[in-house]
């Protein structure tokens, strides 16, 4: 399996803490049959200033340590770059890495509280410029779980979403697996990555989660999404989406309809 999402290079972020954690990690990835880690240390101009150069120096530094332990695991480079103003710019200027650096896939982290006015503006920007976004955790964000129609619009402007294993499991709550289950019964997420930050309670596990998504979406289908899909990612490969449409709006219920039969009457 290829895990898409991870935090495992010591002291850039708030992944792991240190080399000894980097490599507790990267064994439990190997023990759950991950072949490949992409590291995607947060890339936030607030709160972790990384470029791409410090990212790709610190992939290497993680890479010679397990080849010192020899831990038989592929590192490959990216970032989960914060939705910010200057973006497109800082990704024109070459300061953004994208997933394994290779120019076609970015995993974007939106604000988890609000959405920007301008996010659809962003996306439609980044695959003008050839660039897909691959949307981090979108059942974890507040108002894509209030409104999960909002987010069936961004993969319809061309944005791709990926689900956290952890949110399958019910480790961020009933709203975050409703709307998993929604998202991936739905089509809009296509890739299963860990999000794993240490080698406690969040690690790189992914097999509980997949088993989960395959009772839902069956087997071929979410075997796909820790296969098939990472692999083209990372190859910078064309990925078809299959979205189901969504359901009709509810009827509306309550005072107004109680109202219009009484006017019936
Ligand atoms: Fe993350």
């Amino acid at each position: 399996m290829i895990d898409l999402h991870t935090h495992p290079i010591p002291g850039i972020d708030d992944g792991v803490r240190d080399e000894d954690e980097a490599l507790e990690l990267c064994r439990i990835a190997v023990r759950e049959g991950i072949t490949t880690l992409v590291a995607t240390p947060h890339m936030r101009t607030d709160l972790f200033p990384n470029d791409r150069d410090g990212i790709l120096k610190g992939v290497e530094r993680l890479r010679a340590l397990l080849r010192r332990e020899e831990i038989d695991l592929q590192i490959a480079p990216g970032a989960e770059v914060y939705l910010e103003p200057d973006l497109i710019d800082r990704m024109r200027a070459g300061h953004t890495l994208t997933l394994n650096d290779g120019g076609a896939y970015l995993l974007l982290e939106l604000p988890a509280r609000h959405l920007p006015a301008g996010v659809d503006d962003v996306i439609y920007r980044l695959r003008l410029a050839g660039v897909t976004p691959v949307i981090a955790h979108p059942e974890r964000l507040l108002p894509l779980q209030e409104d999960p129609e909002r987010f069936a619009r961004l993969v319809e402007l061309g944005a791709l979403g990926q689900l956290t294993a952890g949110s399958l499991l019910g480790q961020f709550g009933s709203t975050a697996l409703r709307i998993s289950r929604l998202f991936l019964e739905r089509g809009l997420v296509q890739v299963l990555a860990s999000d794993a930050h240490n080698s406690a309670n969040r690690a790189p596990l992914l097999r509980e989660a997949l088993a989960q998504a395959e009772a839902l979406i069956g087997k071929e289908a979410a075997q796909r999404s820790v296969h098939d899909v990472p692999r083209a990612i990372l190859a910078g490969e064309e990925i078809e989406v299959a979205m189901e449409p969504g359901e009709e709006p509810a009827r509306r219920g309550g005072w107004l309809d109680w109202l219009r039969g009484r006017e019936r009457e």
